[in-house]
């Protein structure tokens, strides 16, 4: 006989429930941050209900049509992220962005292109918010990571910042985690309020704090920029709070293909040892979910919680 806790458990592990509600996810999970310039994974048509994949741009920064453009990560691509889905500050304590995620319990098509409001739990940023879009995911991004998009945050994994913009072979800074401090001023113009956001009042160079995250309505000012918007949502806010240093680009069209690629983004958690322990492994939907413990060039492991505390 099953006791009821192992019940229960067996009702978590099935995604009941709280897991599905959209409005009703939340938890705790660790930011790191990645500017890669490639497509992010939500711009392939079919990932989730939503208006319009998010936005991609041309080698020269100007919003493509064609959401089935190749990445220009991958040989003879034509796609890459657009500068103006870059993040700002609204003011001293609230900023607006966008992120690779990757929420326990979901898949793309629960998160691609929801919003989350993540309040800061560690760093000196403790308490501030940060409201971000998912317009990416990534294999190499444990369950609960927002990997923020910051110009000069570290290519990671693939790196289309040197074919679009000249950076360094291995992008600008060490390939994970970006610059050590502000050089944004060698940057591409389109690129520095970005990176500057990093450096300024809101982020003050905080290292990749730790977060408490909901999923919450998308404000317009940041659906604006990608085009994209979930199924059943309306946009909260009206222009007020948009970045005021970066264009808007303009939607993308949604073609008409169910073609659509798993295109890993970067990420700036530290090159994962091989040695990394793994931890626990939670069934979820049919599918295996494992929380890796990945550490930062052998110091502190980021993840950890998680998964393993309900256990
Ligand atoms: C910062 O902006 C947010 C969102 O517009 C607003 O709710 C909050 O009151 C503002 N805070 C300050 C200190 O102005």
């Amino acid at each position: 006989m099953f006791s009821t806790t192992t019940l229960a458990l067996l009702a978590l592990s099935s995604g009941f429930a709280t897991l599905t509600a959209a409005q009703s996810v939340s938890g705790q999970g660790q930011t790191t941050r990645y500017w890669d310039c490639c497509k992010g994974s939500c711009a392939w048509t079919g990932k989730a209900d939503v208006s319009a994949p998010i936005t991609t741009c041309d080698i020269h920064d100007k919003p493509l049509t064609d959401a089935n453009a190749a990445s220009g990560c991958t040989s003879g691509g034509t796609a890459y992220m657009c500068s103006d889905q870059s993040p700002w500050a609204v003011n001293d304590t609230m900023a607006y962005g966008f992120a690779a995620v990757s929420i326990p319990g979901g898949t793309e098509s629960s998160w691609c292109c929801a919003c989350y409001e993540l309040t800061f739990t560690s760093t000196a940023i403790a308490g501030k918010k940060m409201i971000v879009q998912a317009t990416n995911t990534g294999a190499d991004l444990a369950s609960g990571q927002f990997d923020l998009a910051i110009p000069g945050g570290g290519v990671g994994i693939y790196n289309g910042c040197t074919d679009e913009w000249g950076a360094p072979a291995s992008g600008w800074g060490a390939q994970y985690g970006g610059i050590s401090s502000n050089t944004c001023s060698s940057f591409p113009s389109a690129l520095q309020p970005g990176c500057n956001f990093r450096f300024g009042s809101f982020f003050e160079g905080a290292d990749n704090p730790a977060v408490d995250y909901k999923q919450v309505t998308c404000p317009k000012a940041l659906t604006d920029k990608t085009g994209c918007v979930r199924a059943g949502e309306t946009p909260t806010g009206g222009d007020a709070a948009s970045s005021s240093t970066a264009p808007a680009a303009s939607s993308s069209a949604a073609a008409a293909s169910s073609a659509s690629s798993v295109k890993a983004s970067s990420s700036s958690v530290a090159a994962v040892s091989a040695s990394s322990a793994s931890c626990v492994v939670q069934e979820l939907l049919g599918q295996h979910l494992q929380v890796l413990f990945r550490c930062r060039l052998g110091q502190q492991c980021v993840i950890k919680k998680l998964l393993c505390q309900q256990l």
